[in-house]
């Protein structure tokens, strides 16, 4: 496809400090001497315009590639929507693999496990994150029948596959993440729960083990379940279920690993059961996927979907203009698809068919900060279910009439849309919640649906220079309040939080409250409430403070399970010094 020019009137974006650095190091363009070539500006004019560019394969389509180029890019400069960064470094760039998200199968043989092992690498080199399920493998110990030895176990392989990332950087930037996943009926459960006891084992790995309603039941009767041989099908002992609970919440308690996810939940949302079981997710957890399959995501800034009422004071969301925002990001995402080059034909082959999209949120703390409403209140949850309702809607009605346009995904006739007769749509899935740890840098918001981590932080920068960096919106409203000045802010950035400081009006300390100040509870019923309207799942982690027990991440892991999530993690301040990428770090 011919490159679209650069229009003459196109305004420069503004970009903040942190992202001009984030956008230098890991995004534009670079010469053979790592000299920066490429502007700000012309990467999201690349972006834009070679997304934009696929619309032109489509006879019915309703928009000119020139114009929705613009569009596309004022949308991104705007910061009301991103795509995920493989799209950001390499659309238009001849590389082509612009997915975040791959989930690739490991077979019970050597071959397999090093089919595996290689086609990780080729994803990271590209950009992306992976994730398997080591649960087909058999289990320590059991015999080899080519060889009549015995096998070594998903715990020897897994950490083959971490060695192999360590050395791979993706597309010269980062390194690549993983998710290794276990079935709890597998015989090794114990050994693989136990596999990140040591800081810094496994460290390209985030571990989640995949619970069953079976196993579940167990816990609550407090019985004994069935591990399964997977090579054989045969059961083979039996492991009491609350046991096994109780390791994994003390594990968990320890380092924040493993995490849980639960598998047939997975798998009664799988909107393609004829093409196989979901035996796992991507590395941050919120992308479940089939063997093979791939997909992109982005992400809706709320922070910027915030309306002044029209009497100056009464504060809500433009409706609007975040339909109008989802409507053009799943275009934007499914044009992704179209423009995306992936590094295996299988893979090629599952994303065409069942096309899935990734449409998420971010900057949700900074809407809440606007609306003044609390994160901790059963307002803010009742607002995540309304407004993730709104985003689902708008994204399925948008993936509707791209369907009218350009075609159901193939495999519409054979899910479960096609046997409801609902629909047709264009994607299998359209919404993911993401932890968008790079993108809110370049937005310059709140990631994901977490609440901030400090309101107010203390930036190093070159030599030695120390700058004081605050939420805006927390900062404009101590300005507000006539309670702004330089040495407060000093103060808050000492502790991070407010919540002591008597001196300060008492509804700026209720609003403005940060990941330490909330109960636990607030984290989970938050992701529970996106999660309800969400197709894929919610990227989330429940802070808890130091001092949190035992028995209270029980009952966290219990509640995700009761309140319908997919997943969860927690992470205890301090209980691990180093965590799984998934920050703006990268590594
Ligand atoms: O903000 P950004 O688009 O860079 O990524 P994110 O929202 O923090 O993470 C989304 C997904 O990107 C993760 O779940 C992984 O699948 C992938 N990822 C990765 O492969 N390597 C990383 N270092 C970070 C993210």
């Amino acid at each position: 496809m011919s490159k679209m020019k650069m229009p003459t009137n196109l305004p420069d974006p503004i970009i903040n400090e942190n992202a001009k650095i984030v956008l230098a190091r890991r995004y534009q363009k670079k010469d053979t001497e790592g000299t920066v070539y490429e502007t700000a500006k012309e990467l999201f004019w690349r972006v834009a315009s070679s997304i934009a560019a696929e619309e032109a394969k489509y006879d019915r389509s309703t928009v000119k590639p020139a114009a929705l180029a613009r569009d596309f890019y004022d949308l991104m400069t705007s910061y009301s929507f991103l795509p995920n960064s493989p799209t950001l470094m390499n659309a238009g760039t001849g590389l082509g693999q612009l997915a975040a998200c791959f989930v690739l199968p490991v077979g019970d043989s050597i071959e397999d496990i090093f089919d595996a092992v290689k086609h990780a690498a080729m994803i990271h080199k590209s950009g992306g994150g992976t994730g398997f399920s080591f649960s087909r493998l058999r289990a320590k110990d059991s015999v080899v029948g080519s060889t009549g030895g015995v096998a070594s176990g998903p715990l020897s392989f897994l950490r083959i596959f971490n060695c192999a990332t360590e050395q791979i950087k993706q597309g010269g930037t980062r390194r690549g993440a993983n998710m290794g996943i276990l079935r709890v009926d597998h015989p090794d459960i114990l050994e693989f729960i136990k596999a990140k006891e040591r800081d810094g084992e496994l460290n390209n790995f985030n571990l989640s083990i995949g619970l069953t309603e079976a196993f579940m039941r167990a816990v609550e009767k407090n019985e004994d379940y069935d591990l399964v041989a997977p090579n054989s099908a045969t059961v083979i002992g039996s492991l009491n279920a609350r046991e096994v609970f109780n390791i994994l919440v003390q594990k968990a308690w320890e380092s924040g690993d493993p995490g849980i996810v639960f598998l047939d939940r997975i798998n009664r949302d799988n909107p393609t059961p004829t093409q196989g079981d979901i035996e796992s997710t991507n590395p941050c957890g919120e992308q479940p996927l089939l063997p093979y399959e791939a997909c992109n995501l982005g992400s809706i800034n709320l922070g910027n979907c915030y309306a002044r009422g029209h009497n100056g004071k009464d504060s809500e969301i433009d409706w609007d203009e975040l339909r109008r925002i989802v409507h053009l990001s799943v275009r934007f995402l499914d044009n992704v698809i179209d423009a995306s080059v992936y590094p295996l034909p299988q893979i090629t082959e599952m994303v065409g068919k069942n096309r899935k999209i990734g449409l998420g949120v971010m900057g949700w703390a900074d809407l809440l900060y606007q609306l003044r409403v609390p994160y901790n209140s059963q307002t803010a949850v009742d607002l995540a279910e309304r407004v993730m309702k709104f985003v689902r809607d708008e994204a399925r009605s948008a993936s509707k009439q791209l369907a009218a346009e350009r075609g159901p995904f193939p495999a519409y006739a054979e899910s479960v849309f096609g046997e409801a007769n609902l629909g047709p749509y264009r994607n299998a899935t359209t919404t993911t919640i993401a932890p968008t740890g790079t993108l809110s840098i370049i937005g310059g918001c709140s990631s994901g649906v977490e609440p901030l981590f400090a309101l107010s932080f203390v930036r190093n920068v070159m030599d030695n220079d120390k700058l004081v960096e605050s939420n805006p919106f927390f900062e404009a409203a101590l300005k507000e309040a006539d309670a702004h000045s330089p040495k407060l802010m000093e103060e808050i950035a000492k502790v991070g939080t407010i919540r002591k400081m008597d001196h300060l009006p008492e509804e700026l300390r209720r609003v403005f409250v940060t990941a330490m100040d909330i109960e636990p509870i607030w984290h989970l019923k938050m992701q529970a409430s996106f999660q309800k309207y969400t197709d894929n799942a919610v990227s989330k982690t429940v802070n808890l403070p130091n001092s949190a027990t035992k028995e209270e991440i029980w009952d966290i892991y219990w509640k995700a399970y009761e309140y319908g999530c997919k997943g969860v993690t927690v992470y205890r301040d301090g209980s691990k010094t180093s965590q799984v990428l998934c920050t703006g770090d990268g590594d």
